[in-house]
């Protein structure tokens, strides 16, 4: 059974800001703040005595340091993505592990916004042209965005919020999803991609990043889209084939467009980065810097931090990404009996059995199962002792206990 150690520790990766420490620190934890990420090795021995670990996307979270990392509680994603980290090992091992889905989605609002006007004023080409020594004074193609429509392709986190701030620059917007969606203020849904893309004056992608994704737009939807239209993409590179948008864009039936998003990325600052779409007029190119400010760096740290906080302080699960989310108050008094155990029937009843046995009475109890895993938290009143304790460990479905007091 895991007691809280007499001082908490957790340890921080690959610069994640400060405010990721704050709810840890309050929470009573001494926080190891590093720059780098650590391979397999060194991330094993540094997570000796480690009950929380944070990281970003360049550490990889195998079932090997899982494995290694008797103490470890949470793993905290410090950015969108969990795929460097075996979600279904940690879970097996009663770690929960969380991330920020949503903590960048204004900066990527933001971007999108920015670049919508840029495009639809053409103003690349007349910064380039001024750099240049260039003054061309014209109206000619730069247009407001007032009144123009925006199809939005993907309507969540992103998609809606985007929805509403360029309703009050006074665009027409209309959006596709494969899901219902409600649609926010005068939004009007489409009932497909066609029926967007023959529509729209700017066609932005939104989608996230599931397998059947891949290819999403080709030939086929750049055709469909309106003569001189725009073309936004900042969800996924791998939506997107690029040498179609060139073709488009070089034939001039698209009159600009704006990509944050490759389907190959250089891993580091000295890599080269090769695209079909360098070097073209009114395109606008960023790298992958869609969520990057540090406004969206700070609420990231913010949110993942009291994630962690919390799930240490009070086994509260509120959007975990492997273990059944429960959204708990906080103890008051007693103990609460947080555990993780393996989604077989009757576990409740034999939890319950064993407290009935050592008369303990039960204040409140929340239980949630997610596949193989399922989570029960109960909190009681009474002392409980030991051998209960002892028993609760070793029932064959346990996979991790602790008591909270
Ligand atoms: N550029 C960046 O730096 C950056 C930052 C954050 C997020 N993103 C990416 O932006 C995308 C959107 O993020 P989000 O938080 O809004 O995601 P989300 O999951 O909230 O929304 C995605 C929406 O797309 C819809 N969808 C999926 N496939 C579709 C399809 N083929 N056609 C129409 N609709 C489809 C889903 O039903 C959902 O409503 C993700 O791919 C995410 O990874 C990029």
């Amino acid at each position: 059974m895991s007691t809280r150690p007499a001082q908490l520790r957790a340890l921080h990766l690959e610069n994640i800001h400060p405010e990721g420490a704050q709810a840890l620190a309050q929470a009573g934890f001494e926080v190891d703040r590093r720059g780098e990420a650590l391979r397999e090795d060194d991330l094993i021995a540094a997570l000796d005595g480690v009950q929380v670990l944070g990281i970003r996307s360049n550490t990889v979270v195998t079932e090997a340091v899982l494995d290694a990392a008797d103490d470890l509680l949470a793993v905290g994603a410090f950015c969108i993505g969990t795929n460097q980290i075996d979600l279904a090992a940690a879970a097996q091992r009663g770690i929960a592990v969380f991330n920020a889905p949503f903590s960048n989605t204004r900066s990527v609002v933001e971007l999108a916004i920015s670049e919508i006007i840029a495009l639809t004023r053409r103003l690349t080409e007349k910064d380039q042209a001024m750099h240049a020594g260039i003054w061309r004074k014209s109206a000619s193609g730069a247009h407001e965005v007032r009144s123009r429509r925006l199809g939005i392709v993907g309507y969540g986190n992103i998609g809606t919020q985007l929805s509403v701030l360029a309703e009050n620059l006074g665009m027409q917007v209309m959006f596709y999803d494969t899901a219902d969606r409600l649609a926010l203020g005068n939004a009007r849904r489409c009932e497909s991609l066609e029926e967007l893309l023959s529509s729209a004056d700017i066609v932005t992608l939104h989608v996230d990043g599931r397998a059947g994704n891949s290819g999403l737009f080709g030939e086929r939807e750049f055709a469909l889209m309106r003569e001189r239209a725009i073309f936004l993409n900042l969800s996924r590179g791998f939506v997107v084939d690029y040498e179609a948008l060139r073709d488009h864009l070089v034939s001039g039936h698209l009159a600009g467009a704006a990509v944050d998003v490759f389907t190959k990325e250089p891993k580091s600052p000295g890599e080269e980065f090769v695209s079909p779409l360098r070097g073209l007029p009114n395109v606008i190119l960023t790298p992958h810097i869609g969520g990057s400010t540090e406004e969206a760096q700070h609420d990231i740290g913010a949110f993942v931090g009291g994630k962690l906080a919390d799930y240490v302080r009070w086994g509260s699960t509120s959007m975990s990404v492997n273990l059944p989310g429960l959204a708990l108050p906080e103890t008051t008094g007693g103990h609460r009996i947080v555990h993780v155990h393996r989604n077989t029937p009757g576990v409740l009843a034999q939890i319950n059995g064993l407290l009935a046995a050592d008369d303990v009475n039960i204040d409140a109890q929340f239980l949630g199962t997610w596949g193989e895993i399922g989570y029960v938290i109960t909190d009681v009143g009474a002392e409980l002792t030991e051998a209960t304790c002892e028993v609760l460990e070793k029932l064959p479905e346990t996979i991790r206990l602790r008591v909270l007091s």
